[in-house]
């Protein structure tokens, strides 16, 4: 939520600047806004505008203004509606100052009651404004200490840069529960709240903490604390592709990510399979390995789609391993009283790695004394350091803010690390042999269903005029059937329901008529003659039916309206696949709409507010 882009160096920050944000913009697209200062004359350029990027760079275009440092921010509204004034940068009241910020201040309120008591004029509904009049307010000589004060002086969380005219070359960062990334060039210096906005100018990085500041100014950078003790961290050379930030003439992102799938799986599995031994090698657990086999509780903690691969991971587990394996909102764990202790093991499971609620969650286990592991895409994310042990998607970057790839690839580590644990307590080899097998074809299998992209195409022009649907699934497909109604609804903006089949008799069924379309996961499976029940009784009241079913299977074709083909595999992996045509079922209704696909309305990549 909301990006920060930072520059200093001897290039034209501005366009750097643009690029950047350009590139974090699925983190929020309400407003955007760019201040950056030519060293040698002091003069500013200070544009914001309302809604996407290309509006405010158009504007900037406009000034052809060079500069040689800056600050940019693109925004997801949390305080006051998004407007010119709402954006950022904030300046105080000698227009000198101006602040970016991501989070969210709790104590505002009281802050800028106090400060317009000393004559302070805001001009923003935001919390942030107060951060750059209370920083003017601690402004005695010394910027680096009037910063310190300040947020010394907040609560909540911050990501925040800052510059001011008056110590010209400074641009002062700082972080408390929001991410914040220095990126180290030759002879300049980039931050930002997601890497992926600077990694084509280096990708030698410094991760603050929180309660971390960093001065970043020409030759230099001081970190220290928020007491100015200083902190020595040498930069880290990370393994991050750009690969994911042209569509490669995809119309969207989310279409490109979705045709990328084959190769997420083979980058999932790579290195990780020892088909001989039928077991699963995966480093990043190997430090606690013993921690994990003495647990005797596991705790899969996420949200959105993160949170019905975890619910697709309990199936998993409990049919490869002997935990006991629970499923929970992190934004519901983090307030439960839990009694945890070393024998609890709670992972996270999280794309962006910094979801404030997730984050919470784990910080809340680990205060009780649970391991905590995590299964995350972004290298070097809070979560991803905070965890004892983890292991990561390498599925590269995801753009599109509804999430796809990164759903199938925690879907096949999951089964990875299911059978590290199964295969050191019981599973047989020939349980594990025959598991890797099927998980190295699911790329070929993904490859198949992705060729079938028109008749799905056809099938969702279709439907296009129906303003609800019911998505159902049993057992294993159940978590699948969540989730391809939570791609209709996010975006589509149609209500989408999805629902374990067998609860369908216990209340949604009153809601089936010829207007309520239901999508019913169908493949073959122990489950699948009830759930060929349960498509009856729609049937039965009217209700149209658009199944997913497993090739050859002619039976089917018979009752319901309209069918989708998918390749059969072991049944622990057929949700894998059957996910699949749902995320195209969505964006080719969504398209139809003509809805904007890559950033629906209110949403934002990575929710980093509670
Ligand atoms: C839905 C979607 C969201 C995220 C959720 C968790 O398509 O993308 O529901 O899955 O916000 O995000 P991460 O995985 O980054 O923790």
């Amino acid at each position: 939520m909301c990006g920060i882009i930072c520059y200093i160096g001897k290039q034209n920050s501005v366009p750097i600047l643009i690029e950047g944000l350009k590139r974090l913009e699925y983190r929020g697209y309400d407003s955007a806004g760019i201040a950056s200062l030519d060293s040698e004359s002091n003069n500013v350029l200070f544009v914001k505008s309302v809604g996407k990027v290309s509006e405010l760079e158009k504007k900037v275009k406009s000034h052809k203004f060079k500069g040689d440092y800056g600050i940019a921010h693109t925004r997801w509204a949390t305080h006051g509606k998004p407007t010119e004034s709402n954006a950022h940068p904030h300046t105080d009241c000698s227009k000198k100052l101006f602040l970016i910020h991501n989070g969210i201040i709790e104590n505002y309120e009281v802050l800028k009651r106090e400060l317009e008591k000393k004559g302070h004029r805001f001009v923003s509904d935001t919390d942030t404004e107060v951060l750059a009049h209370l920083i003017e307010d601690n402004l005695d000589g010394n910027f680096e200490d009037a910063v310190r004060k300040s947020l010394g002086m907040v609560e909540g969380t911050f990501g925040i840069a800052v510059i001011h005219r008056d110590f010209p070359r400074k641009i002062i960062v700082a972080r408390r529960g929001s991410p914040l990334i220095i990126g180290v060039g030759e002879g300049e210096y980039l931050a930002a709240s997601d890497v992926n906005a600077f990694i084509r100018y280096t990708n030698r990085v410094i991760y603050l903490n929180d309660d971390e500041m960093a001065l970043l100014n020409d030759d230099n950078i001081v970190i220290t604390d928020l007491n100015l003790n200083r902190i020595s961290k040498e930069p880290e050379t990370i393994d991050w592709s750009v690969e994911g930030d042209d569509k490669k003439g995809f119309k969207h992102f989310m279409l490109k990510e979705i045709y990328e799938q084959p190769k997420t799986v083979e980058n999932a599995i790579r290195g990780r399979l020892i088909e001989g031994e039928g077991i699963s090698k995966l480093g990043g657990l190997e430090p606690v390995i013993e921690k994990i086999m003495n647990l005797k509780k596991l705790t899969f903690v996420s949200c959105g789609t993160s949170f019905y691969a975890g619910l697709y991971g309990k199936y998993i587990f409990e049919r490869l391993t002997d935990l006991d394996v629970y499923v929970d909102y992190a934004s519901e764990f983090r307030y439960r009283n839990l009694k945890l202790s070393e024998y609890d093991g709670v992972m996270a499971i999280s794309q962006s790695g910094e979801t404030a609620d997730t984050l919470a969650a784990l910080r809340e286990a680990k205060r009780k004394g649970a391991l905590v592991l995590g299964l995350v895409n972004v290298v070097g994310s809070t979560i991803a350091k905070e965890t004892d042990a983890g292991v990561y998607c390498h599925a590269g970057p995801e753009i599109g803010v509804a999430s796809t790839k990164i759903f199938v690839s925690q879907c096949v580590i999951l089964n990875l690390i299911a059978l590290l644990i199964g295969r050191r307590k019981g599973l047989s080899i020939f349980d594990g042999m025959n598991l890797i097998r099927e998980i190295k074809k699911l790329p070929e299998h993904i490859k198949t269903i992705l060729e079938n992209g028109n008749v799905i195409r056809d099938i969702a022009r279709k439907y296009l005029s129906f303003k609800d649907f019911l998505y159902i699934g049993r057992h294993l497909n159940y978590p699948v059937a969540m989730e391809g109604a939570l791609k209709l609804k996010e975006i589509s903006y149609v209500h989408a329901e999805g629902y374990p089949a067998g609860e369908m008799k216990h209340g949604p069924i009153s809601l089936i008529d010829e207007n309520f379309p239901t999508v019913a996961i169908a493949t073959n499976g122990f489950t699948y003659e009830k759930i060929v029940s349960n498509i009856q009784e729609i049937k039965a009241r009217n209700g149209k039916v658009i199944a997913i079913a497993t090739e050859g299977n002619t039976e089917i074709e018979k009752i319901v309206d309209d069918i989708i083909f998918v390749p059969e595999t072991i049944d622990i992996l057929q949700p894998i696949l059957n996910v699949i045509p749902l995320q195209l079922f969505a964006y080719y209704f969504a398209d139809f709409k003509g809805c904007d696909i890559d950033k629906p309305r209110n949403l934002a990549k990575s929710v980093t507010v509670e």
